[in-house]
């Protein structure tokens, strides 16, 4: 069984929008969830969604989707966790319950705030997830990436034709994820924001797939103006 997971437990406090969280915004016609969820809900291989957010968002969510005509029989709404990987696991233990956990399980777990996913990228998750258990969406560096310990001086300067930029989804054989998640400790987990890294961190390949530098993360009120210009631009 293939879960598209449409992690969206955030608040947003970068957007800087109290009213309600930044997936909730509109872009084009549409809120950027919506945009994100349908993106996943017409995969052919995606065989069921799970969107996870907020929990005095979960009725709202609902709505949302009746709304836009997304039936609630193949997606459902669930409480998201403290931190992005607490919701990742709340899916988990969802599936878990529907007694749908088995080796075979794949979830593909998609930031709710990137509407501009493709059918591409979401068929390569599933394929390399399903082949190699951890798979994560990634797009070369183009700026050269600059680490430092203090945040004043360069610590190093690693080779940019080995840098790459996260994105998602990443995508998992959920079984796994779940083990190795349970075998970090409190601190750990409190401190293992990236998915991926549980797999990293503990010695298990993680596969890259090529991403689009149009799956953007919708972050910051700027990106909020970009997305309004690609949506433009897929209209036409
Ligand atoms: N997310 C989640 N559960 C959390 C935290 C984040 O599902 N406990 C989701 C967000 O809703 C978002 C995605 O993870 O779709 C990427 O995270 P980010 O852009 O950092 O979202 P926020 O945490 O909402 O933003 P901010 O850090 O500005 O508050």
């Amino acid at each position: 069984m293939v879960y598209g997971v449409i992690l969206a437990g955030g608040v947003g406090s970068r957007m800087g929008n109290a009213e309600k969280p930044k997936q909730y915004l509109q872009i084009g016609e549409k809120p950027i969830i919506i945009h994100t969820v349908e993106k996943m809900y017409v995969h052919p291989e995606i065989e069921k969604v799970l969107v996870l957010c907020p929990e005095q968002w979960v009725s709202y969510t609902k709505t949302l989707l009746n709304k836009y005509r997304l039936p609630a029989s193949e997606i459902a709404v669930l409480k998201g966790g403290s931190t992005r990987n607490g919701t990742i696991m709340n899916a988990i233990s969802y599936i878990e319950e529907q007694g749908d956990l088995t080796e075979d399980t794949i979830i593909v777990t998609h930031d709710s705030v990137r509407p501009f996913i493709t059918h591409r990228i979401i068929s390569e998750n599933v394929r390399y997830a399903q082949k190699y258990g951890a798979c994560d969406t990634v797009i070369a560096a183009t700026d050269t990436i600059v680490e430092s310990h203090d945040g004043e001086i360069i610590s190093e300067i690693p080779e940019r034709s080995k840098m790459y930029q996260g994105q998602t989804p990443q995508s998992f054989c959920a079984v796994k994820l779940k083990n190795l998640y349970e075998s970090l400790t409190e601190e750990e987990k409190q401190i293992l924001t990236d998915a991926a890294k549980i797999f990293a961190i503990k010695g298990e390949k993680v596969y890259l797939v090529q991403g689009e530098v149009s799956n953007i993360k919708i972050t910051y009120p700027y990106d909020l103006r970009v997305a309004e210009a690609l949506i433009k631009e897929d209209r036409k």
